[in-house]
């Protein structure tokens, strides 16, 4: 039995949609419930965040989560396939009708991708102040908390309704299948086949 986490939302239920077209069965979590036994596979619904954990831990041997959080987490997983669904971007954002003060000690930045935002602009030479928060990024530079944020953007909307504006893209992203190292020893026949079959999916698509 393969254990398979997922995150919770738009990519999980695309995910059970790909197990569907394969093995012509219904994929379906009973209401609140975060396991999901089916056709010889274990789904367990996280938070998108904590996919690595349950994969790196090996609770699951396999996952399916946005290149953003494997970046921002850079844990030791195997990235297996592009999966070509949950895309966005991580971006820099500022205030309509603001730019960038280079000559600020120290930009203040918020993001819940604290490792993204702090790579991205040691590159760059720039000093920052980094601010985690957990959601809700795009309120803090209207209330002064910082200066710019690092967050994710899929359509757009949050930014503009709330004043701002992207000025820089620091990664595209959409979400990979992945899998513990020694799940892929142990279990490879079956991880492969899977692999496989999704790929076919993804190609017809
Ligand atoms: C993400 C992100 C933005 C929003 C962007 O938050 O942090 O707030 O989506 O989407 P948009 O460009 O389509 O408006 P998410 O919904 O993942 O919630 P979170 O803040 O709780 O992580």
């Amino acid at each position: 039995m393969l254990t398979v986490a997922l995150p919770k939302g738009r990519i999980a239920d695309e995910t059970l949609a790909i197990f569907e077209k394969i093995f012509n069965r219904s994929f379906c979590f009973d209401d609140r419930k975060l396991i999901l036994e089916e056709g010889g596979f274990r789904f367990l619904l996280v938070r998108n965040q904590d996919v690595p954990a349950y994969v790196l831990h090996q609770s699951a041997d396999i996952g399916v989560v946005g290149l953003d959080v494997l970046e921002e987490k850079d844990e030791d997983l195997l990235r297996l396939l592009d999966l070509n669904i949950g895309k966005c971007k991580v971006c820099v954002g500022i205030q309509e009708g603001k730019e960038i003060d280079y000559t600020t000690p120290e930009l203040k930045v918020a993001t819940k991708m604290v490792n993204i935002a702090q790579k991205y602009f040691s590159k760059k030479a720039v000093a920052v102040d980094i601010i985690k928060l957990y959601g809700s990024i795009e309120l803090a530079p209207l209330v002064g908390l910082c200066d710019v944020i690092v967050d994710v953007v899929e359509t757009g909307a949050t930014m503009k309704q709330n004043g701002l504006k992207v000025i820089e893209t620091i990664m595209e992203s959409s979400a990979y299948l992945i899998a513990n190292k020694n799940s892929f020893i142990e279990k490879k026949e079956e991880i492969t086949t899977l692999y496989y079959k999704i790929g076919d999916v993804i190609k017809e698509k």
